[in-house]
């Protein structure tokens, strides 16, 4: 692991509001992690809409700041909202910029993707669009369990503590699942 024992993984959520569900589920990720993992979550607020020309010039420093944090990292920890049935654009454009050449970051990278939402599906259509995404960058998504937080609002208080006890048992229950993946797939 990165750094003799540690496991070390990048977290990113895909929405920006201060309430946001998703930041939550990460948060509680942070909480639920099992020895031997750290979760850092990374601020995308400040990530610019993509712009190839702003690229041929050089990455703005966040972006280069995040490259450089998921190419050290041991693994990728993605919670995305639900937005009409697909990604929020706020982590499709991050995403998208971090995988630009001439590193891709993604490539051979084990990812973990969660998210939360309003509807009862709990983002299950935007994973599967992640998941999509993930087969062009070789990102090693792993399959199962699949955390989706559906109804969030009858899970988290009005502080953003994720309360349901089922849905926490079974977030710790993946992030242990992931400390395998990583094992099994990570390069380091
Ligand atoms: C633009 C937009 C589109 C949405 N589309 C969906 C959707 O397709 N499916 C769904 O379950 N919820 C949808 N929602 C509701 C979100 O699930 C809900 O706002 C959720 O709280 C967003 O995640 P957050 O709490 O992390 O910000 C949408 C919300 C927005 C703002």
């Amino acid at each position: 692991m990165s750094d003799g024992g540690t496991m070390r993984i990048v977290a990113i959520s895909g929405s920006l509001r201060k309430g946001s569900f998703n930041s939550a589920a990460l948060r509680a990720a942070k909480e639920l992690a099992p020895d031997g993992m750290t979760i850092e979550i990374a601020d995308i607020s400040a990530v610019p809409l993509y712009n190839e020309d702003v690229r041929a010039v050089g990455f703005p420093a966040v972006v280069a700041d995040l490259r450089r944090r998921v190419k050290e990292a041991d693994g990728v920890l993605l919670a995305s909202p639900e937005y009409n049935y697909s990604v929020s654009g706020v982590l499709k454009n991050t995403i998208d910029w971090i995988s630009r050449p001439p590193e891709q970051p993604f490539d051979g990278k084990p990812i973990a993707l969660m998210g939360a939402s309003g509807g009862v599906l709990g983002t299950a259509r935007a994973q599967y669009h992640l998941r999509q995404s993930f087969i062009f960058m070789n990102g090693f998504v792993m399959n199962r369990p699949e955390v989706m937080i559906g109804q969030a609002q009858t899970k988290f208080d009005a502080e953003g503590n994720l309360t349901d006890k089922p849905t926490r048992d079974f977030l710790a229950a993946m992030l242990t699942a992931f400390a395998s993946w990583v094992r099994r797939t990570g390069a380091k």
